[in-house]
């Protein structure tokens, strides 16, 4: 009898076919995502799991799921999978991290241009038929080049987007929970302050921290009063990090000038204030979403799968066995 598999949502055939060489697939190819119910039930005689973000593995479920040996996220963060939980019921639990740095720090990039020059905003008004003719004074933005980045999380992805900034001739600085090592730092050019100084010196910040109870709301109504007027805030790490309410409040006091979001509080349901804002550029959590990309997260997450049902340690572990 071969190891049975759920694959939570639509993959790429060729990750379909690869599983499907070791385990008795089920696949899920319509992608709805499924009810924590219909999850329960799919999983209650499987061995594997292959999930995204949207599927919570906690300890309720993993109690009705007797057989399960493994939860292997396509995803790098994993703040939908309770790893004690996954620890003590015997579960592996794996994750997608490396593959998708470059094309997630090139996603920043593409929102904090398109923030800090008010593409989208610029973009609607000429596609409404209101653009009458060139003004001196249309859509002034802020300049990024020279300008301050301010970076929280000087991880994988993080150190991507500093990199990015040499060509931008910025002043970066940082601030984590711990310094990052002195070459980090050369190859980043980034420099390490305190969160106050981040808040206050930096024209753009940029948040590249996973989500947890630590970071859970990092940035609120108290941080958003320390950023200066000109400030434009982007966040292309996890819904939950930003207290979305009050930067909807933030921006509609223009207490900061724009926000450029990929992720949500309660995703994929949007708070409506958002949409009521010019200074926002909003995306549907697509900042890892290049076709290489998402390839090489779905394959990783399978090979993870393959490595966890055949006896072997899957690469990308997450909890201890
Ligand atoms: C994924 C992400 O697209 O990897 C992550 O943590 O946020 C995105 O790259 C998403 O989580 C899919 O599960």
């Amino acid at each position: 009898m071969r190891p049975k598999v759920l694959i939570t949502r639509e993959v790429f055939d060729e990750v379909l076919q690869y599983l499907s060489q070791y385990f008795e697939v089920t696949s899920n190819q319509s992608d709805a995502p499924f009810d924590p119910g219909t999850l329960v039930a799919k999983l209650s005689d499987k061995q594997g799991a292959l999930i995204t973000l949207s599927d919570k593995i906690d300890a309720a479920l993993l109690s009705q799921c007797p057989n399960l040996k493994a939860v292997c996220n396509i995803a790098v963060g994993y703040n939908n999978i309770n790893l004690d939980a996954c620890t003590k019921a015997r579960v592996m639990a794996t994750n997608t991290p490396g593959v998708l740095d470059d094309t997630t720090g090139d996603f920043t990039w593409a929102l904090i241009l398109a923030t800090a020059r008010r593409l989208t905003e610029a973009e609607a008004y000429l596609r409404n038929g209101q653009w009458d003719g060139w003004k001196l004074k249309q859509f002034l933005g802020l300049d990024v080049h020279h300008a301050t980045l301010g970076i929280f999380g000087l991880g994988r992805i993080g150190q991507v987007v500093a990199r990015r900034a040499i060509g931008f001739e910025m002043k970066v600085i940082y601030h984590d929970v711990r310094r990052a090592a002195p070459e980090i730092e050369q190859a980043c050019r980034a420099s390490f302050v305190s969160k106050e100084e981040l808040l206050g010196q930096a024209d753009i910040v940029t948040i590249h921290v996973p989500y947890s109870p630590a970071t859970h709301h990092l940035i609120g109504k108290q941080e958003l009063e320390k950023m200066k007027p000109s400030t434009i805030l982007i966040n292309a790490s996890r819904g939950g990090i930003v207290d979305d309410s009050a930067l909807i409040e933030a921006l509609r006091k223009g207490s900061i000038a724009g926000a450029g979001l990929d992720v949500f509080e309660n995703e994929p349901k949007l708070n409506p204030g958002f949409l009521e804002l010019k200074n926002v550029v909003l995306a549907p959590h697509i900042a890892s979403s290049s076709k290489a990309t998402r390839f090489k997260m779905a394959m990783l997450a399978a090979q993870n799968m393959v490595a966890a049902l055949t006896g072997k340690t899957p690469p990308n572990l997450l909890n201890p066995f």
